[in-house]
């Protein structure tokens, strides 16, 4: 298990737990809705799988590669 958690959208310096706020406070549910007001993921688009999951589950914080092991069940 890695130490290394990813938490944040890089290109766009902002961490899951604030994007989870503004989505939250916009009644926004998914990414494309965050990339249309470019709060987030407009940039490389590493951190969109992670953004879906966040959406699914309500966590902020993933292992590298969580929605691989998420797309197994
Ligand atoms: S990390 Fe979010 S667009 Fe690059």
């Amino acid at each position: 298990m890695s130490r290394f958690l990813v938490t944040k959208c890089i290109c766009h310096s902002r961490e899951f737990t604030d994007i989870k706020q503004y989505a939250e406070e916009h009644g926004f549910t998914t990414v494309e809705e965050l990339q249309s007001e470019k709060f987030c993921s407009c940039g490389c688009g590493l951190c969109i799988p992670y953004i879906d999951l966040m959406f699914e589950t309500g966590e902020t914080e993933f292992q590298p590669g969580a929605f691989y092991k998420n797309s197994e069940h």
